[in-house]
Parts: structure tokens; C-alpha cells; sequence
């Protein structure tokens, strides 16, 4: 589990989050949505440790990040994943020897120990023949499956996913939603996803904190976010004609 208390970061003087409190639970699929700009980025670096903040803790499982040394810190960072916007492979390796990186980083695993952790996780995400491939040749969405088996390679007690299925079409998208939340629920991950993907939230938005200009505006889950009347929330989710139908019938069904 990770706790959030008050977090504010600023750059130079422009106030980005402005005392974020909330908590992402372990074993589940935790979504931070909003509008474009509203701080989700900002807010995910600052979880990974890539970014400092003014003010306010963030405990993963009980420490306290800034209070940990140096050691206990890349002990730490060792067991986080990651999934970047737009999956971030290295273009000059294989998708084999993509997979393998984070393993030789942070372990000091046998060749041929790495070879048998990667032949698992490729084939966790459903590709087992994909190893010599170059990035390049594979698609979007294999890319994607690519990312995730490297972000959980070192078996993660976290996993930070940033707009996983953004540029992807939305079959492929759920395909890869259902693939983060199952692997979750699988090895009971405290993974915590960015997203402004109304298809994200109701498919596995099991925790969702919805961010507006920094804040935290409301949270809940994909059972509660189509009753709630916060105004932010309703403009964010029913910008689209298709929800507002889905409202629409959910208000007769319960009248
Ligand atoms: N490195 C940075 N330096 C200055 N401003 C930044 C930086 N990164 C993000 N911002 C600003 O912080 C705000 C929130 O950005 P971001 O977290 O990327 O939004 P989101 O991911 O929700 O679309 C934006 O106004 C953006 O311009
Ligand atoms: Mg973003």
C-alpha cells in the first residue's frame, strides 16, 4: 500500500499539486484520472521518486521515502515497475534483451537464471515467439505487452503505468488494461495508473482518484463514479455523448 499526505510541488513558482492526500491499495488496480494538465504525470514521477516535492510524505508500505538512506532508497526503486507513455523500448535491442535490462541492473542473476525469468514473462503477456524481434517490427500493442513484461521482469511490489493504452485502438486497449489488472491481482502489485480513458475506468478502476488543477476533486471507484453529483467528476466523464446515454439509462433503471 501507498500512502500520500499532502503532497505539494511546485515549479519555480507555478504550484502543480497542491496537497494531495490519498491512498493506492495493495493488489489493486488504482486509477489517478482527470483532464489533460490537471497533474498526473507530475504526480506519478513524484511516486516513482523521479521528481522532489516542497511538502508532504509518501509511504510505501509503512516507510517514509524521504526518510530512507541512499541503500534502502535503490532497494526501493529495485522493486517498481514502470510502463512510460508510448512504451519507451530501447530501439537497439531486441525485445528479449529489452526485457532483460531491468534484471541486469538490479540483480546478479545467471545468464541463463535471466533467459528462464524472461522466457516466463514474455510468456505471461502472451508472447512467446516475439524474443529476437526488434521494436520496430512489432505493433503498438505488442510493444505495450513488451513494456509490461519488462516493468514486472523483477517481480514488482509496485507498478506505475502512465497512459498505458493511449495511441492503441480500443480492443487492444482493454486487451492491455485487463493484462495490467490481471498481473495485479496475479502477484498482488500496488499498481497505480494514470489514465483519461473513460473505457480504463469502468473496466478496472477499482480505487480511481480523479485530479483537477492539482487537487484531489474526488475519489471512489467505477461502481460509485456514475452516481456521484460532484460536478467535476460528471463534466469529466460525461464529455462524452456515449456516457451520458449510459447515465441516462442507469437514473430510469433506478427510478
Ligand atoms: N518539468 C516541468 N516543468 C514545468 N512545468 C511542468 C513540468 N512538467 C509538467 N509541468 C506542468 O504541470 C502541469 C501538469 O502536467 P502533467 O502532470 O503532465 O499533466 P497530465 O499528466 O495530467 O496531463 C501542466 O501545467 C504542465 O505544464
Ligand atoms: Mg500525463
Amino acid at each position: 500500500m501507498i500512502e500520500v499526505n499532502n503532497l505539494h510541488k511546485s515549479f519555480g513558482d507555478v504550484e502543480i499539486l497542491k496537497g494531495i492526500s490519498t491512498t493506492f491499495d495493495k493488489g489493486k488496480t488504482n486509477l489517478i484520472i482527470g483532464q489533460s494538465g490537471s497533474g498526473k504525470t507530475v504526480f506519478l514521477k513524484c511516486l516513482l521518486g523521479l521528481f522532489d516535492y516542497e511538502e508532504g510524505t509518501i509511504s510505501y508500505d509503512g516507510k517514509i521515502f524521504s526518510l530512507l538512506s541512499e541503500d534502502e532508497k535503490r532497494n526501493l526503486r529495485a522493486k517498481i515497475g514502470m510502463v512510460f507513455q508510448g512504451s519507451a523500448l530501447f530501439d537497439s535491442m531486441t525485445i528479449a534483451q529489452n526485457v532483460m535490462f531491468p534484471l541486469q541492473m538490479f540483480t546478479k542473476q545467471s545468464k541463463s537464471e535471466m533467459e528462464d525469468r524472461v522466457d516466463f514473462v514474455l510468456k505471461r503477456v502472451n508472447l512467446d515467439d516475439a524474443h529476437k524481434k526488434m521494436p520496430s517490427e512489432a505493433s503498438g500493442g505488442m510493444q505495450k505487452r513488451v513494456a509490461i513484461a519488462r516493468a514486472i521482469v523483477n517481480n514488482p511490489m509496485y507498478l506505475f503505468c502512465d497512459e498505458p493504452n493511449s495511441g492503441l485502438d480500443p480492443k487492444t486497449a482493454i486487451v492491455i488494461d485487463n493484462l495490467i489488472q490481471e498481473i495485479t491481482d496475479e502477484y498482488q502489485i500496488t499498481t497505480v495508473i494514470n489514465s483519461h480513458d473513460m473505457n480504463s475506468v469502468m473496466e478496472i478502476g477499482e480505487k480511481i482518484v480523479f485530479l483537477k488543477n492539482g487537487l484531489k476533486a474526488w475519489e471512489g471507484s467505477n461502481e460509485t463514479i456514475f452516481k456521484t453529483d460532484n460536478e467535476s467528476v460528471t463534466d469529466f466523464v460525461y464529455s462524452s455523448n456515449l456516457f451520458k446515454k449510459v447515465r441516462k439509462m442507469y437514473i430510469e433503471e433506478n427510478e
